[in-house]
């Protein structure tokens, strides 16, 4: 039995203050529930001041993103002993926004990986195909490379707190949502990679999640499939009723 994800993923929005309030809104509007696992991920200023109103709700706090060293000269980056300091106990690792406009590449993202596990926190690591690469007939062989990249000696041990998410990077922000069976297709294909490096036993106690475009309507399509075990949610993440409802799905 997988417990539903509901993740939201703020990108680059809200100060500190609508964040706060956001996170009060929340905690009224949603009740904790034993059958849904809910995180939101602010950006890195509102971290602390979230996670402070949110403490003890059942609400989690996650990072979009991380550095791979622990401390150091490195200008401008914030790393995971700082994330868990601060409340968080998920990081977004290898989001495609971050691998397209940060040049992001996978040996990038496993050492992200492997630095988030170290200190305990849950990594939801993102892959998906580009539209060039869904028409060129390659969603599986770079989801696959993506998965066997990112993964590079990890142990199952290491895969256990980790969740992936699966965002078809020409459904980000389009508002083309993955067909249900779209979105099908790859996780079961997801899971399988995982299965066949891991186990099947391991890949089954996975949380594969969607991204991209989904919304309160979308929802509920998409988590009546047997291997879609939640959403990364990015602009419906943003208001607290469009929120709720996809939690509600
Ligand atoms: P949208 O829901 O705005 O398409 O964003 C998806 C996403 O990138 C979540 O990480």
């Amino acid at each position: 039995m997988r417990l539903p994800i509901i993740a939201g993923n703020w990108k680059m929005h809200k100060t500190v203050r609508e964040s706060v309030d956001f996170a009060r809104q929340l905690m009224i509007a949603y009740a904790e529930s034993p059958d849904r696992r809910v995180i939101v991920a602010p950006p890195f200023t509102s971290i602390y001041a979230v996670a402070a109103v949110l403490m003890g709700s059942g609400i989690h706090v996650a990072a979009q993103n991380l550095h791979d060293k622990q401390a150091g000269a490195f200008t401008g980056e914030i790393s995971a002993a700082m994330l868990v300091d601060a409340g968080c106990e998920y990081a977004i690792v290898g989001h495609s926004e971050r691998r397209a406009l940060f040049g992001e590449r996978d040996d990038v993202i496993n050492r992200k990986l492997r630095a988030a596990i170290s200190f305990d926190l849950r990594p939801i690591f993102c892959i998906g195909e580009t539209l060039d690469e869904r028409e060129a007939g390659r969603t599986f062989t770079v989801v696959e490379r993506q998965i066997k990249e990112g993964l590079n000696n990890f142990t199952a041990d290491d895969i256990k707190p980790i969740v992936i998410a699966y965002e078809p990077v020409w459904a980000i922000g389009t508002g083309r949502t993955a067909t249900p069976e779209q979105a099908q297709e790859v996780h079961a294909y997801i899971r399988a990679v995982m299965g066949k490096i891991y186990g099947d036993s391991l890949a089954g106690l996975l949380h594969v999640i969607y991204g991209g475009s989904v919304n309160p309507g979308t929802i509920g399509g998409l988590m009546a499939q047997p291997d879609i075990d939640g959403a990364l949610v990015g602009g419906a993440s943003l208001d607290v009723e469009s929120f709720v409802k996809i939690i509600q799905f």
